[in-house]
């Protein structure tokens, strides 16, 4: 097997260390090989990336595939027969196609081309069919694209309702969730929304979810954005109404595109509110009727990103090329060791200098950590401080609450009358002004790792986090570090 870049001897010690707790590390060498070529521009340029939850990183090979092939063909604005038109529509259908397969949703889906997760998110909200007769129900965990659909509840006169989440592993409180898919029997229209892999802790809601609730009536809305850039989505076993994700996510280039699978039994339960350009088979202006398309072309309003979607055949061949379960391997083994190692800090007076939210270990769980540090005294590092000293290591990691608030009120024990309470009287105030207010500190700094991530990444996000043992927060000077209270 290659080795690893060495800085140092502490370095190499540190490695054979972790290859003799990992065997199957060495199944995962690929990686190594194409962080050398493909992602070489990572050491090139000194970054240390821990941010894949936010955005995945492209291959270079991708850019270069998908730029031979602009640059080679000519291609038209699609839903025409001229060549040029015909050319682009060729391979719009066949990376739709390749998508399809991929995902094992032949079958079953229609897959419409979106922005973005989000912009699947809100085409369900805006189409489904709430009224006061019906029910949304979600979890706590969601991101803020799945718990803005609410809007639309309300707006409709909908009810909406959450499942609670564990404190101590952020996993769902399964008691209280079969209660609430078995209490709303007398409902028409009843969706419940829930993440595959939650963006923020990491964890992997159970699956057998969708098919319990499905046959208690519900349709069911998973929100896949965070978990198919690591783990295999088989949509022949699996199988919700609905599923949302971002491209970029899994593969990095192109950004600005995702998808929207939409099971065929439950294509006319979406609504579509209004028409638009490619969305339509008929409209009549002198006669106020129109009838839109029986397919996935209902719901891509006006041109497609045409040029970009074969870009997505592309990413998709890419991860085959290497092997979603052999990423899932890696992304599980860096996890396990950045847990274990960073709680096992400690400082001179045995105090923990890390928090881990959530799952310790890695069963059901993703490469997403959350965790704050804490100083000497168990006193919390603020967030933004640690950020401003990662950034000046050229670390890219995320902190704040994600576009997660529920997850963040649960781990920072945020109580529905303090949230209440602050609403009466402040309304406006974004997240920074929440915490002043309530004068509790929230928030936590979020790492990740996925494709590209070598030992080294790791290895330097822990020699970083070294740098909290026996500091003392109150001899520092945080200044501008809003978190500080
Ligand atoms: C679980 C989850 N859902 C939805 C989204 C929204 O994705 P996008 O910003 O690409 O629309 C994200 C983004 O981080 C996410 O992690």
């Amino acid at each position: 097997m290659k080795t690893e870049p060495k800085p140092n001897v502490e370095f190499d010690n540190v490695f054979q260390d972790f290859i003799d707790q990992y065997p199957t590390y060495s199944d995962t060498q690929i990686l190594d090989d194409l962080r050398e070529t493909d992602y070489s521009r990572l050491d090139k340029l000194g970054h240390i990336y821990l941010d894949y939850t936010g955005g995945n990183l492209y291959a270079e090979s991708q850019i270069e595939k998908h730029h031979e092939l602009l640059k080679n063909n000519v291609f038209g604005n699609p839903h025409s027969t001229n060549p040029t038109s015909l050319a682009a529509t060729q391979l719009v259908n066949e990376a739709r196609a390749y998508v399809l397969k991929y995902f094992n949703a032949q079958d079953d889906y229609f897959c419409v081309f979106t922005a973005n997760a989000s912009n699947a998110l809100k085409i369900v909200g805006e189409c489904y069919p709430f009224c006061e007769n019906s029910q949304f129900l979600l979890t706590y965990d969601n991101h803020n694209s799945v718990n803005g659909i609410r809007e639309f509840a309300k707006h409709k006169e909908c009810g909406f309702d959450y499942v609670p989440l564990y404190i101590e592993n952020l996993r769902l409180d399964e008691k209280t969730l079969k209660e609430k898919l078995k209490s709303f029997d007398h409902k028409t229209n009843k969706l419940f929304a829930l993440p595959a892999q939650s963006n923020v802790s990491g964890v992997k809601h159970p699956l057998t979810w969708i098919r319990y609730a499905q046959k208690r009536g519900w349709d069911v809305l998973l929100d896949a954005a965070a978990f198919v850039p690591s783990s295999p989505l088989n949509l022949k076993e699996v199988q919700p109404d609905f599923v949302s994700m971002s491209f970029y996510k899994i593969f990095g280039y192109p950004t600005g595109l995702g998808a929207l699978f939409i099971k065929k039994s439950s294509f006319h339960k979406l609504q579509k509110p209004w028409f638009a350009g490619g969305t339509v088979n008929f409209v009549s202006v002198g006669e106020s009727t129109f009838s839109l398309e029986e397919s996935c072309a209902r719901f891509e309003d006006g041109t497609i990103n045409y040029l970009d979607i074969p870009a997505i055949k592309i990413g998709l061949e890419h991860i085959e090329s290497i092997g979603i379960e052999t990423i899932q391997n890696r992304v599980r083994i860096f996890t396990d060791y950045l847990i274990k190692t960073l709680l096992e800090l400690k400082h001179s007076n045995g105090r923990e200098v890390v928090t881990v939210f959530g799952p310790k270990n890695t069963t059901n769980r993703g490469g997403t950590i959350i965790l704050n540090f804490c100083d000497e005294n168990g006193k919390m590092i603020p967030w933004d401080y640690v950020e401003h000293l990662a950034n000046e290591a050229k670390i890219s990691l995320r902190t704040g609450c994600f576009c997660n608030p529920g997850l963040d009120e649960v781990y920072s024990c945020v109580s529905i009358t303090e949230t209440m309470k602050y609403f009466s009287q402040m309304n406006k105030g974004g997240f920074k002004e929440v915490i002043k207010y309530m004068g509790k500190l929230r928030g936590a700094v979020r790492i990740s790792v996925g494709i590209a991530t070598n030992f080294k990444d790791v290895y330097s996000f822990i020699q970083f986090a070294k740098q909290f043992v026996n500091m003392n927060a109150s001899e520092l000077e945080f200044g501008h570090y809003m978190s500080e209270h």
